[in-house]
């Protein structure tokens, strides 16, 4: 019954030829496949297999993942796999952007460079390698920890010989808790890790939203109260400081030891909220529904729906880094955000699942608005910046890739298999192995006070420009306005 390969040939043939001057992805979410009759010589075969159902939504999710590793290159020969030129940090969040990519596509063309740019950059099995430590922040760190995470709750292939995935995720967990200070503000993680590099003496949301996350996803991989104690800690924390205010439900990006953390910087940005309300989803699953949880989970969507979604699109609303897109202000960092408050709020609906109604009609107009604006570069097919924009706006990066592959491949949830299960736990399929020691070799500490001798700091600089600001402007206001 399967169609001979020429038929198939010759229809993608055809209709690549057809598509050849249209501009940007014709993306049809509901694409309910093509009914094809096929005359094989000796009999009538249909087919309503090709395309599958899902083409239209893989296909566009395949051509941004392409151009999302162009710009990549640590698999060639002579070059640092792993490695992104100018930032550390957006490795380990395009491989986490790539790995769900393929659980949600099952498209595994990527799944060797993936593991080859991990395995490489794990140090000592805590994303934490001595080549890069001395400048970066704990910020920089989590990501690779919970591209990790991901891989493990999706059972991203592993190779024998190399620390599963949870343990990679558990290292990072290890390395970071030493690092709860409570030597200033009554606990937090700093943002910088070492004394000599700025921003060690401000504490921020994605660090401590990223370590809460991490910690609530262990829990609930792993059942180990250990993790969910540590979870439930830091969001404690963060209630008591403005990096998260329970009641009106905003997080700030920033706050500083040396104002106590009573000061704010209240840049609003789609991952800090993303990693908050997703850990929130976590602890919900894994207390059974807890209130407290709930009542997070209910606070921050609210937010972030007022905040982020501000423009309405067939049935829903248009996601947008509302603080640096319409004034093209945003940086390298910036630029990548979305994917992750994408993948994160797609994955909150299958462990909080009386979240979907209000998550997916938003994250459907989101990439309903992607795709009509995905018509730059040289194959017409880049995406930009904006998604609340009819046309492409000039910009065509790789973070604009990733940022659009994150919410085009998590389309894919509403279109049944495994695509819309909730992450694997080690008692629901999940083949990680756990090690809940991995990273602590006391050996493998950078020397504190060496200076720093690469000018590669993107990572770092995440919010230091905008940060200073803020403050500067939260200053000016306490001494003058307040
Ligand atoms: C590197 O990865 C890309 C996919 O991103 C692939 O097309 C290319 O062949 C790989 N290069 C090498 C040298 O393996
Ligand atoms: C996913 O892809 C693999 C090959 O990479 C294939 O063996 C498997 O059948 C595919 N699964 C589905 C559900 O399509
Ligand atoms: C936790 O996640 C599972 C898997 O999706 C789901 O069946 C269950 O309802 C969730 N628990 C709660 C309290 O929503
Ligand atoms: C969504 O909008 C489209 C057209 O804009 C309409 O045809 C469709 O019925 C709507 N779907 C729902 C579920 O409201
Ligand atoms: C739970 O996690 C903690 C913290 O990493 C660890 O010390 C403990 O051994 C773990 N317990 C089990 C049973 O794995």
């Amino acid at each position: 019954m399967i169609p001979p390969k020429w038929l198939s040939t010759l229809f993608v043939t055809v209709f690549l030829a057809g598509q050849g001057t249209v501009a940007q992805f014709q993306l049809d979410l509901n694409d309910p496949g093509m009914l094809m009759v096929y005359w094989t010589g000796c009999s009538v075969v249909t087919n309503q297999g090709f395309p599958a159902p899902t083409e239209s939504i893989k296909s566009t999710a395949a051509t941004t993942a392409y151009n999302m590793m162009a710009y990549y290159n640590g698999n060639e020969t002579g070059k640092e796999p792993g490695k992104l030129p100018g930032t550390w940090w957006e490795g380990g969040a395009m491989f986490m952007t790539l790995v769900q990519y393929w659980f949600f596509t099952n498209d595994s063309s990527y799944n060797s460079v993936i593991q080859q740019g991990m395995y490489y950059q794990k140090g000592n099995n805590d994303f934490f390698p001595n080549k890069h430590s001395q400048y970066l922040g704990n910020d920089d760190q989590v990501f690779w920890g919970l591209a990790a995470m991901t891989a493990a709750e999706v059972n991203f292939p592993e190779k024998d010989d190399e620390p599963s995935w949870l343990s990679l995720a558990q290292g990072v967990f290890n390395t970071q808790v030493p690092r709860w200070d409570t030597s200033t503000c009554d606990g937090g993680l700093r943002w910088q890790i070492w004394p000599y590099q700025a921003g060690y003496t401000i504490k921020n949301a994605i660090s401590n939203g990223g370590l809460f996350q991490l910690a609530a996803r262990l829990a609930y991989y792993t059942h180990n109260d250990t993790y969910a104690e540590w979870a439930e800690k830091i969001w404690d924390w963060s209630a008591t400081t403005p990096l998260l205010r329970e009641g009106v439900w905003t997080i700030a990006d920033t706050t500083n030891t040396e104002a106590n953390c009573k000061d704010h910087g209240d840049m609003q940005w789609t991952y800090n909220y993303g990693t908050y309300v997703s850990g929130a989803g976590y602890m919900y699953n894994y207390t059974k529904g807890g209130d407290k949880w709930k009542k997070g989970i209910d606070g921050l969507l609210g937010t972030t729906f007022r905040n982020f979604f501000p423009q309405k699109f067939e049935n829903g609303t248009i996601m947008s880094e509302v603080a640096c897109e319409p004034n093209q202000m945003c940086d390298r960092n910036q630029r990548c955000f979305k994917a992750f408050l994408s993948t994160w709020l797609a994955f909150l609906t299958t462990i909080a699942p009386y979240t979907t109604d209000e998550i997916i009609p938003k994250l459907q107009a989101s990439a309903l608005g992607a795709a009509q604006q995905c018509s730059g570069g040289d194959d017409k097919k880049h995406c930009g910046r904006r998604w609340y924009q009819e046309k492409w706006d000039g910009y065509k990066g790789l973070e604009e890739q990733m940022s659009a592959l994150g919410i085009f491949s998590v389309q894919m949830i509403t279109h049944g298999g495994d695509r819309n299960k909730a992450p694997l736990t080690s008692d629901t399929g999940g083949t990680s192995k756990s090690n809940p020691d991995a990273g602590n070799d006391p050996d493998e500490k950078p020397d504190v006070k060496r200076p720093i001798t690469t000018g590669d700091r993107a990572g770092a600089g995440i919010v230091t420009a905008i940060f200073m600001g803020g403050w500067i402007a939260a200053v000016a206001f306490m001494l003058w306005g307040g």
